[in-house]
């Protein structure tokens, strides 16, 4: 298939684009860089040894997306792009709804053009906002507690009623929940441009000496040890998510959201032992005020996923605390070297 990736230098896109080259596809990748690197381009081309197509462009360029659509004419659009910290986007909600509904609308409309119908988005286990029940399915309520979740939840309805105005057309929204590890190689993983604000990313810049500690937001939850739950998946299982949500999309019409996790609740000092043993380096922490808007636990019902697309998570934290430290170690400063 003709694969054209938005977003795909970013971190889930660089090694989605690495899962899709190795499964023989086309691919055109479409990405402005504005917080993802050229050099993971040049990684992943390295590392599969094979060539494909770059655009460097923002999605909410109209032209420019719909003359690389026309140009390349994919059969499927996967759309990682877009803006994705939850503190910036209470701070910078216009932003947040420019890029990633106007963004969307925009990409839609290129794809309208080039007669593509069939499209995979990076969604979020955000949409459920508080949970009501654990685990989660993919019928729970659906909410958003911050901007960015609003938008999550926008470009869900909206591909719904793409879906049900045309009868060819296909979307796949994959709700991930805490993607995290790295490529077994070590040559890419995640880079974040400033302060990291998620637990993965600042547990290995702590570990490498970059940071002096981690802050623990939270020690009284309702949980195994007081503090917070999350159902953290391997990147490279979520890119191997992807490529089985694009095969799925190639012989399904329709609207479908798929939960994308491993069913394993993990907690914050879950995380943090399991990466001291993966690293061999300790992990300074202490214990400080909950973080506002944070849940005590979220985890999902992946069966949906299995029953679906026919697949399920295969990594451990082990896997997905050995393969960051991989990463952080042979690039402390990520990408910039
Ligand atoms: N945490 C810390 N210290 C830190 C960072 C995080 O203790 O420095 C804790 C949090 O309180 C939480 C857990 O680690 O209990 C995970 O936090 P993350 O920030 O890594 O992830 P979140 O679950 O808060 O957020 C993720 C995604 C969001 C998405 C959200 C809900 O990053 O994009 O899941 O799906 F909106």
């Amino acid at each position: 298939m003709r694969v054209f990736l938005t977003g795909g230098a970013g971190y889930i896109g660089s090694h989605t684009l690495l899962e899709v080259l190795s499964e023989a596809h086309e691919v055109c990748v479409y990405d402005d860089f504005s917080n993802s690197a050229p050099e993971a381009l040049a990684r992943v081309e390295q590392l599969t040894n094979r060539k494909f197509l770059a655009v460097t462009g923002n999605i909410l360029d109209q032209m420019l997306v719909a003359k690389a659509l026309v140009e390349f004419q994919p059969d499927v659009v996967v759309h990682f792009a877009g803006k994705k910290a939850v503190g910036e986007s209470v701070a910078k909600p216009l932003m947040y709804y420019e890029n990633n509904v106007v963004g969307t609308l925009s990409l839609l409309r290129g794809m309208e053009a080039a007669g593509c119908r069939r499209i995979v988005f990076s969604s979020s286990a955000t949409v459920y906002g508080n949970p009501q029940y654990l685990p989660l399915d993919e019928n729970h309520p659906l909410s958003a507690t911050n901007p960015y979740g609003q938008t999550k939840l926008m470009v869900e309805h909206i591909l719904r009623d793409w879906c049900a105005t045309q009868l060819d057309a296909s979307a796949v929204l994959l709700r991930y929940f805490n993607p995290v590890g790295a490529h077994d190689s070590g040559k890419i993983g995640e880079d974040p441009h400033d302060i990291p604000n998620n637990l993965m990313p600042f547990v290995s810049q702590v570990a490498v000496g970059r940071r002096k500690k981690l802050q623990v937001f939270g020690g009284d939850y309702n949980t195994s040890d007081g503090t917070g739950v999350r159902d953290y998946i391997h990147v490279v299982d979520l890119a191997k998510a992807h490529a089985a949500a694009i095969s799925f999309a190639e012989t399904h019409t329709g609207c479908e959201a798929i939960n994308v996790g491993t069913g394993q609740g993990a907690s914050v000092l879950d995380v943090v032992a399991a990466f001291e043993a993966a690293s061999g380096r300790s992990v300074p922490n202490e214990m400080v005020e909950r973080r506002p808007g944070d849940v005590a636990a979220c985890y999902a019902d992946a069966s949906k996923a299995q029953n679906l697309l026919g697949w399920q998570a295969t990594r451990d934290l082990a896997d997905m605390c050995k393969t960051a430290w991989k990463w952080q170690s042979q690039n402390p400063n990520g990408y910039q070297g």
